[in-house]
Formats: structure tokens, C-alpha cells, sequence
């Protein structure tokens, strides 16, 4: 049985003010019996990463980075290391996120290292994959997030996928508005699901969480994540407003 992951992903967004006033809203409109049905993460960028999870530190609400550098210490201007970030108090990181494949030249290799250096410091990587509009149009989903698989994941063991989230997230549904309809996401978590059996074995692959991603609101929430492969929603825009987040959380119960 997987429980439910539902993270918000803070991207570039919120001042401290702004971010502790979020927080704070999260914490005190969700109740305990969600608590108990399913899990909560926000990724709020670096600056406030630390303060948010001081704060939500007794809560049931867990912290997450957006992001790391692979090296653990030392002359990397502007870098952050997975020990820096499990000091300022996430236990979660997103991995390979497409804005970083797009904007910050990510690589399938160097996704491999950022999961690899999450795993060492204990800190749960979320992985992300997903196609762009026109390797969708062409024909070549399943051999785009085959390739983002094989290479993300190159080396893991069986305990390593154990500890990790995956989210596929369309390229063409982040922040567009357009979501992939429940049966199009459920046919690429299927896929996915295949692939880590095929990897990893039955085992693993039955209690890893696939989570969905793209223009995730409280509209559409619950028919994608009643979807039998789908285990929980990585927000991006719906998290920024507590109502919307907290809207999905109760639709995902
Ligand atoms: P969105 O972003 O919900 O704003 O589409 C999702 C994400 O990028 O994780």
C-alpha cells in the first residue's frame, strides 16, 4: 500500500514574510486525520528553507530543497550540497525538475550525482521526468522517460530506489494550464511502473511513489489521483496559495 505524497513545489517564489505566512497557513487549515491518510511536503527555495522547516519542524508537514549540487563541500560558487540541505532541516530533495533540464543544462548524468549525493546525506530524492510537447507529438514519450530513467537512475540498487519518489511531469502541462487528461498520466505512471519492475524487481517496484505534475489544481485533482498508478501530485503553481494546496491534500484523501 502506497500512501499518497502530495509536495508543493515553491519554485522561485515567496520572501521570508510571505513564505512563514504560507506555512503557517498549511499548518493550521490541515487537520490531523489527513495527517494520517497521506503525506505533506513544501520545497521552498533555499533562502527560506531552514526558517520553513524550523517552524514546521513538529508538524506534520515535511520540507523538501529544490535542487542540490553533487559535492558535499568546498569551491562551488553558489552551490548547495545535500549536507547543507538535511542541516537546514529538508528531508526531502527535487531532482532533475525540467526547468532544471531547461534552464540550467541538467543532464541525465548529472541527475544520476544529485540522487546519488541526496542518498548518502538521507535525504529522499524526488526525481522528475517527463516529455516536451514535440517528443510527444512525435511519437517518443515512452523513449524519452526511458532514456531519463536508465540515465537518472544508472548504478542504484534495489535499497536506493526503495528510498526514492519519482514524478513524471510533462514538459508541456508545467505551469501551462494544460493537464494531461487522468488516462494519459496513467498511461505514462504505468509505463513507469513497468520500469521499475523490469529494474528493481516487483518488490520495489510496488512501494514506489509515482507522483503526477503539471497544472495540478483542486478542480482536477481528485480524478488523477484516483488513478491506480498515480500515488500522490507534485504542484508547482496551486501550491503557492494555501487554499488551492490544502484544496488538493483534502481532494487526495
Ligand atoms: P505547475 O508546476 O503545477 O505550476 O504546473 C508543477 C511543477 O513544475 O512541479
Amino acid at each position: 500500500m502506497r500512501i499518497p505524497l502530495i509536495a508543493g513545489n515553491w519554485k522561485m517564489n515567496k520572501t521570508i514574510g510571505e513564505a512563514l505566512e504560507l506555512a503557517k497557513a498549511l499548518h493550521y487549515g490541515l487537520q490531523y486525520p489527513e495527517a494520517t491518510k497521506l503525506e505533506i511536503v513544501v520545497a521552498p527555495p533555499y533562502t527560506v528553507l531552514n526558517k520553513v522547516a524550523e517552524f514546521l519542524k513538529d508538524s506534520f508537514i515535511g520540507v523538501s530543497a529544490q535542487d542540490l549540487f553533487w559535492e558535499d563541500s568546498g569551491a562551488f560558487t553558489g552551490a548547495i550540497s545535500a549536507p547543507m540541505i538535511k542541516d537546514a532541516g529538508a528531508e526531502y530533495v527535487i531532482i532533475g525538475h525540467s526547468e532544471r533540464r531547461q534552464l540550467f543544462n541538467e543532464t541525465d548524468a548529472s541527475v544520476n550525482k544529485k540522487i546519488k549525493a541526496a542518498l548518502k546525506a538521507s535525504l529522499i530524492p524526488i526525481f522528475c521526468v517527463g516529455e516536451t510537447l514535440q517528443e510527444r507529438e512525435a511519437g517518443k514519450v515512452n523513449a524519452v522517460i526511458g532514456t531519463q530513467f536508465s540515465g537518472g537512475l544508472e548504478s542504484l540498487t534495489t535499497e536506493d530506489m526503495a528510498k526514492m519518489v519519482i514524478a513524471y511531469e510533462p514538459v508541456w502541462a508545467i505551469g501551462t494550464g494544460k493537464t494531461a487528461t487522468p488516462e494519459q498520466a496513467e498511461e505514462v505512471h504505468s509505463m513507469i511502473r513497468k520500469m521499475l519492475v523490469e529494474k528493481f524487481g516487483q518488490t520495489t517496484a510496488d512501494i514506489v511513489r509515482v507522483l503526477y505534475g503539471g497544472s495540478v489544481k483542486p478542480s482536477n485533482s481528485k480524478e488523477l489521483l484516483s488513478q491506480p498508478n498515480i500515488d500522490g501530485a507534485l504542484v508547482g503553481g496551486a501550491s503557492l496559495k494555501a487554499e488551492d494546496f490544502v484544496g488538493i491534500i483534502k481532494n487526495a484523501i
